[in-house]
Protein backbone atom coordinates (compact mmCIF):
# COMPACT_ATOMS: atom_id res chain seq x y z
CA UNK A 1 0.00 0.00 0.00
CA UNK A 2 1.28 3.85 -1.11
CA UNK A 3 2.78 5.25 1.72
CA UNK A 4 0.04 8.21 3.01
CA UNK A 5 2.63 10.61 4.40
CA UNK A 6 1.36 13.11 2.10
CA UNK A 7 -2.22 13.06 2.72
CA UNK A 8 -1.87 14.75 6.15
CA UNK A 9 -1.97 11.77 8.08
CA UNK A 10 -0.30 11.80 11.74
CA UNK A 11 1.66 8.79 11.56
CA UNK A 12 3.49 8.42 14.36
CA UNK A 13 7.10 6.08 14.50
CA UNK A 14 5.40 4.56 17.89
CA UNK A 15 2.02 3.33 16.14
CA UNK A 16 3.62 0.06 15.17
CA UNK A 17 2.44 -3.49 15.70
CA UNK A 18 5.66 -5.48 16.78
CA UNK A 19 5.77 -9.22 16.14
CA UNK A 20 8.38 -11.27 17.60
CA UNK A 21 9.41 -15.09 16.73
CA UNK A 22 12.50 -16.81 16.94
CA UNK A 23 12.49 -17.53 13.13
CA UNK A 24 10.35 -17.75 10.24
CA UNK A 25 7.00 -19.47 12.40
CA UNK A 26 5.56 -16.48 13.05
CA UNK A 27 5.33 -14.87 9.75
CA UNK A 28 1.60 -17.22 9.82
CA UNK A 29 0.40 -15.10 12.48
CA UNK A 30 2.50 -11.78 11.19
CA UNK A 31 0.69 -12.56 7.66
CA UNK A 32 -3.03 -12.90 9.27
CA UNK A 33 -2.32 -9.73 10.98
CA UNK A 34 -1.43 -7.82 8.34
CA UNK A 35 -4.22 -9.28 6.24
CA UNK A 36 -6.79 -8.61 9.13
CA UNK A 37 -5.78 -4.96 9.56
CA UNK A 38 -4.96 -2.93 6.25
CA UNK A 39 -5.05 0.21 8.59
CA UNK A 40 -2.29 -0.64 11.04
CA UNK A 41 1.36 -0.21 10.60
CA UNK A 42 3.40 -3.82 11.57
CA UNK A 43 7.04 -4.94 12.33
CA UNK A 44 7.94 -8.23 12.46
CA UNK A 45 11.40 -9.45 13.74
CA UNK A 46 13.02 -13.25 13.15
CA UNK A 47 15.95 -13.94 15.49
CA UNK A 48 16.95 -16.18 12.71
CA UNK A 49 20.73 -16.19 14.32
CA UNK A 50 19.52 -17.94 17.42
CA UNK A 51 16.78 -20.43 15.69
CA UNK A 52 15.37 -23.05 16.89
CA UNK A 53 14.48 -21.66 20.51
CA UNK A 54 12.44 -25.15 21.28
CA UNK A 55 15.66 -26.90 22.42
CA UNK A 56 17.29 -24.27 24.50
CA UNK A 57 17.24 -23.80 27.68
CA UNK A 58 14.90 -21.44 29.47
CA UNK A 59 16.76 -19.02 30.91
CA UNK A 60 18.64 -18.13 26.76
CA UNK A 61 14.67 -18.46 25.72
CA UNK A 62 13.97 -14.88 28.29
CA UNK A 63 17.05 -13.17 27.50
CA UNK A 64 16.57 -13.71 23.39
CA UNK A 65 12.61 -12.85 23.68
CA UNK A 66 13.59 -9.84 25.94
CA UNK A 67 16.44 -8.57 23.13
CA UNK A 68 13.71 -8.49 20.77
CA UNK A 69 10.98 -7.02 22.00
CA UNK A 70 13.60 -4.06 23.02
CA UNK A 71 14.54 -3.94 19.51
CA UNK A 72 11.30 -3.79 18.12
CA UNK A 73 10.02 -1.27 20.79
CA UNK A 74 13.22 0.59 19.25
CA UNK A 75 12.23 0.57 16.02
CA UNK A 76 8.79 2.12 16.96
CA UNK A 77 6.66 -0.63 17.94
CA UNK A 78 3.98 -0.25 21.06
CA UNK A 79 2.60 -3.43 21.41
CA UNK A 80 4.79 -6.63 20.87
CA UNK A 81 3.21 -9.80 20.23
CA UNK A 82 5.04 -12.99 20.83
CA UNK A 83 4.32 -14.60 18.09
CA UNK A 84 5.84 -17.95 19.15
CA UNK A 85 4.55 -20.46 21.61
CA UNK A 86 8.10 -21.26 23.01
CA UNK A 87 8.88 -17.76 23.42
CA UNK A 88 5.08 -17.20 25.10
CA UNK A 89 5.14 -20.07 27.19
CA UNK A 90 8.84 -19.52 28.46
CA UNK A 91 9.17 -16.00 28.70
CA UNK A 92 6.18 -13.76 28.37
CA UNK A 93 5.29 -13.70 31.93
CA UNK A 94 8.60 -13.01 33.00
CA UNK A 95 8.53 -9.77 30.76
CA UNK A 96 5.00 -8.62 31.40
CA UNK A 97 5.31 -8.71 34.80
CA UNK A 98 8.59 -8.66 35.90
CA UNK A 99 10.82 -6.77 33.45
CA UNK A 100 8.34 -4.36 31.58
CA UNK A 101 7.00 -2.30 34.51
CA UNK A 102 9.95 -1.74 35.51
CA UNK A 103 11.74 -0.90 32.30
CA UNK A 104 11.81 2.40 30.47
CA UNK A 105 9.54 1.45 27.81
CA UNK A 106 6.24 3.07 29.53
CA UNK A 107 3.04 2.56 27.74
CA UNK A 108 4.10 -0.31 25.88
CA UNK A 109 3.06 -3.80 26.23
CA UNK A 110 3.81 -7.41 25.67
CA UNK A 111 1.19 -10.05 24.35
CA UNK A 112 1.77 -13.93 24.39
CA UNK A 113 -0.15 -16.43 21.77
CA UNK A 114 -1.37 -19.05 24.37
CA UNK A 115 -3.98 -16.67 26.10
CA UNK A 116 -6.17 -16.88 22.53
CA UNK A 117 -5.48 -20.31 21.86
CA UNK A 118 -6.43 -21.39 25.21
CA UNK A 119 -9.25 -19.78 24.89
CA UNK A 120 -10.23 -21.33 21.30
CA UNK A 121 -9.84 -24.57 23.15
CA UNK A 122 -11.71 -24.33 26.18
CA UNK A 123 -14.56 -22.04 24.94
CA UNK A 124 -13.78 -19.71 27.89
CA UNK A 125 -12.47 -16.08 28.17
CA UNK A 126 -9.10 -15.97 29.32
CA UNK A 127 -9.80 -13.96 32.04
CA UNK A 128 -11.98 -16.70 33.98
CA UNK A 129 -9.92 -18.99 35.18
CA UNK A 130 -11.86 -21.28 37.10
CA UNK A 131 -14.23 -23.40 35.82
CA UNK A 132 -17.46 -22.47 34.95
CA UNK A 133 -20.73 -24.10 33.94
CA UNK A 134 -20.30 -26.25 31.47
CA UNK A 135 -17.11 -26.74 30.99
CA UNK A 136 -17.10 -27.52 34.71
CA UNK A 137 -18.40 -30.84 33.11
CA UNK A 138 -16.37 -31.05 29.75
CA UNK A 139 -14.26 -34.30 29.45
CA UNK A 140 -13.05 -33.75 25.91
CA UNK A 141 -9.26 -34.47 25.03
CA UNK A 142 -7.59 -31.55 23.87
CA UNK A 143 -4.40 -33.06 22.07
CA UNK A 144 -1.55 -29.90 22.21
CA UNK A 145 1.78 -30.41 19.56
CA UNK A 146 4.79 -28.08 20.18
CA UNK A 147 8.53 -27.61 20.93
CA UNK A 148 10.17 -29.97 23.46
CA UNK A 149 10.53 -26.45 25.33
CA UNK A 150 6.86 -25.46 25.19
CA UNK A 151 5.84 -29.09 25.94
CA UNK A 152 7.77 -28.96 29.03
CA UNK A 153 7.23 -26.05 29.98
CA UNK A 154 3.23 -27.54 30.76
CA UNK A 155 1.45 -23.85 30.32
CA UNK A 156 -1.05 -25.55 27.82
CA UNK A 157 -2.11 -27.74 30.17
CA UNK A 158 -2.34 -25.85 33.30
CA UNK A 159 -3.87 -23.28 31.85
CA UNK A 160 -6.59 -25.83 30.33
CA UNK A 161 -7.26 -27.25 33.05
CA UNK A 162 -7.62 -24.38 35.11
CA UNK A 163 -10.66 -23.82 32.66
CA UNK A 164 -11.58 -27.41 32.06
CA UNK A 165 -10.58 -29.40 35.00
CA UNK A 166 -12.06 -33.06 33.69
CA UNK A 167 -10.52 -32.75 30.44
CA UNK A 168 -7.85 -34.92 29.07
CA UNK A 169 -4.80 -32.96 27.93
CA UNK A 170 -2.15 -35.17 25.98
CA UNK A 171 0.93 -33.23 24.99
CA UNK A 172 2.99 -33.99 22.00
CA UNK A 173 6.91 -33.31 21.26
CA UNK A 174 7.48 -33.00 17.40
CA UNK A 175 11.22 -32.94 17.40
CA UNK A 176 12.94 -31.21 14.26
CA UNK A 177 9.68 -30.47 12.81
CA UNK A 178 10.51 -26.75 13.14
CA UNK A 179 14.26 -27.19 11.59
CA UNK A 180 13.03 -29.75 8.82
CA UNK A 181 10.34 -26.23 7.92
CA UNK A 182 13.00 -23.84 8.42
CA UNK A 183 15.22 -25.60 6.15
CA UNK A 184 12.75 -26.58 3.68
CA UNK A 185 13.07 -30.04 3.41
CA UNK A 186 11.11 -32.84 1.24
CA UNK A 187 7.49 -32.93 1.83
CA UNK A 188 7.99 -36.88 2.72
CA UNK A 189 10.34 -36.16 4.92
CA UNK A 190 8.36 -33.38 6.67
CA UNK A 191 5.30 -35.81 6.32
CA UNK A 192 6.98 -38.51 8.09
CA UNK A 193 8.10 -36.30 11.15
CA UNK A 194 4.39 -35.21 11.53
CA UNK A 195 3.59 -38.61 10.94
CA UNK A 196 5.36 -39.97 14.06
CA UNK A 197 4.30 -37.20 16.30
CA UNK A 198 0.50 -37.97 15.31
CA UNK A 199 1.52 -41.54 16.29
CA UNK A 200 2.94 -41.09 19.42
CA UNK A 201 0.28 -38.75 20.48
CA UNK A 202 -2.56 -41.65 19.33
CA UNK A 203 -0.38 -44.24 21.47
CA UNK A 204 -0.72 -41.61 24.05
CA UNK A 205 -4.77 -41.41 24.63
CA UNK A 206 -4.54 -45.40 23.57
CA UNK A 207 -6.30 -44.69 19.95
CA UNK A 208 -8.99 -42.33 21.23
CA UNK A 209 -9.13 -39.41 18.88
CA UNK A 210 -8.96 -35.83 20.18
CA UNK A 211 -11.40 -33.62 20.36
CA UNK A 212 -9.75 -30.83 19.39
CA UNK A 213 -6.05 -30.74 18.43
CA UNK A 214 -3.64 -27.30 19.27
CA UNK A 215 -1.38 -26.96 16.74
CA UNK A 216 1.27 -25.20 19.01
CA UNK A 217 4.07 -23.77 17.30
CA UNK A 218 3.33 -21.12 14.80
CA UNK A 219 5.60 -23.05 12.36
CA UNK A 220 2.99 -25.96 12.33
CA UNK A 221 0.41 -24.53 10.50
CA UNK A 222 2.69 -24.92 7.28
CA UNK A 223 1.84 -28.28 7.51
CA UNK A 224 -1.32 -28.35 8.53
CA UNK A 225 -2.82 -30.35 5.68
CA UNK A 226 -0.08 -32.96 6.84
CA UNK A 227 -1.40 -32.93 10.61
CA UNK A 228 -5.29 -33.35 8.67
CA UNK A 229 -4.02 -36.71 6.90
CA UNK A 230 -2.79 -38.30 9.42
CA UNK A 231 -5.56 -37.26 12.50
CA UNK A 232 -8.22 -38.84 12.76
CA UNK A 233 -11.40 -37.16 10.95
CA UNK A 234 -13.31 -36.79 14.12
CA UNK A 235 -10.45 -34.68 15.30
CA UNK A 236 -10.93 -30.51 14.96
CA UNK A 237 -7.51 -28.45 14.30
CA UNK A 238 -7.21 -25.28 15.67
CA UNK A 239 -4.66 -23.27 14.21
CA UNK A 240 -3.07 -20.28 15.63
CA UNK A 241 -2.83 -17.39 12.68
CA UNK A 242 -7.12 -17.16 12.50
CA UNK A 243 -7.67 -17.46 16.43
CA UNK A 244 -4.81 -14.91 17.01
CA UNK A 245 -6.12 -12.58 14.24
CA UNK A 246 -9.68 -12.69 16.35
CA UNK A 247 -8.73 -12.42 19.61
CA UNK A 248 -6.00 -9.31 18.64
CA UNK A 249 -9.49 -7.75 17.16
CA UNK A 250 -10.81 -7.97 20.24
CA UNK A 251 -8.35 -6.69 22.29
CA UNK A 252 -8.12 -3.59 19.82
CA UNK A 253 -11.20 -2.84 20.36
CA UNK A 254 -10.75 -2.67 23.95
CA UNK A 255 -7.57 -0.75 23.52
CA UNK A 256 -7.98 1.47 20.58
CA UNK A 257 -5.03 3.76 21.28
CA UNK A 258 -2.81 0.54 20.01
CA UNK A 259 -3.87 1.30 16.88
CA UNK A 260 -2.35 4.21 15.15
CA UNK A 261 -2.90 6.23 12.73
CA UNK A 262 -6.16 4.44 11.38
CA UNK A 263 -4.15 4.18 8.09
CA UNK A 264 -1.50 2.39 6.83
CA UNK A 265 1.22 4.31 6.61
CA UNK A 266 3.94 1.96 5.26
CA UNK A 267 4.80 -0.84 3.97
CA UNK A 268 5.04 -3.93 6.70
CA UNK A 269 8.56 -3.51 7.90
CA UNK A 270 10.82 -7.26 8.42
CA UNK A 271 13.58 -7.48 10.82
CA UNK A 272 15.85 -10.45 11.22
CA UNK A 273 19.27 -11.13 13.24
CA UNK A 274 20.00 -13.78 10.62
CA UNK A 275 21.53 -13.53 6.53
CA UNK A 276 18.36 -10.81 4.89
CA UNK A 277 18.83 -12.45 1.67
CA UNK A 278 18.41 -16.15 2.58
CA UNK A 279 15.67 -15.50 5.23
CA UNK A 280 13.62 -13.38 2.98
CA UNK A 281 14.33 -16.49 0.15
CA UNK A 282 12.94 -18.92 2.48
CA UNK A 283 10.14 -16.31 3.82
CA UNK A 284 8.64 -16.89 0.85
CA UNK A 285 7.50 -20.54 1.58
CA UNK A 286 5.93 -18.78 4.26
CA UNK A 287 3.99 -16.16 2.81
CA UNK A 288 4.77 -15.84 -1.51
CA UNK A 289 4.20 -12.33 -1.17
CA UNK A 290 6.66 -11.47 1.72
CA UNK A 291 8.51 -8.05 1.65
CA UNK A 292 12.64 -7.95 1.89
CA UNK A 293 14.07 -8.72 5.56
CA UNK A 294 16.37 -5.98 6.69
CA UNK A 295 19.31 -6.77 9.02
CA UNK A 296 19.64 -6.01 12.33
CA UNK A 297 21.62 -6.75 15.12
N1 LIG B 1 7.65 -21.06 16.08
C1 LIG B 1 8.05 -21.27 17.43
C2 LIG B 1 6.88 -21.67 18.31
O1 LIG B 1 5.76 -21.28 18.07
C3 LIG B 1 9.13 -22.28 17.70
C4 LIG B 1 10.29 -22.32 16.86
C5 LIG B 1 11.57 -22.60 17.60
O2 LIG B 1 11.77 -23.70 18.15
O3 LIG B 1 12.35 -21.69 17.60
O4 LIG B 1 7.08 -22.36 19.28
Amino acid sequence: MACLATAAIACDAADMIGVFDSGHGGLTVFRALVERFPALDFIYLGDHANVPYGNRPSSEVVDLTRAGVETLFRRGARLVLLGCNTATCVAARTLQQDWLPESAWTGRNVLGIVAPTVEAATQTPWAVSTPQYPQKYNTDVIAVFGTMRTISSFVYPEEIRKRCPRATVVQQICADLVTAIETSKPEAEVDAIVKSGVDGLMAQTGGQPPHRAILGCTHFPLVEHLFRRHLPPFTRLLSQPEIVADSFEDYLARRPHFAGAGTRCRTPVLLTTGDPIAVTETGRVFWPDVPRFEKTA
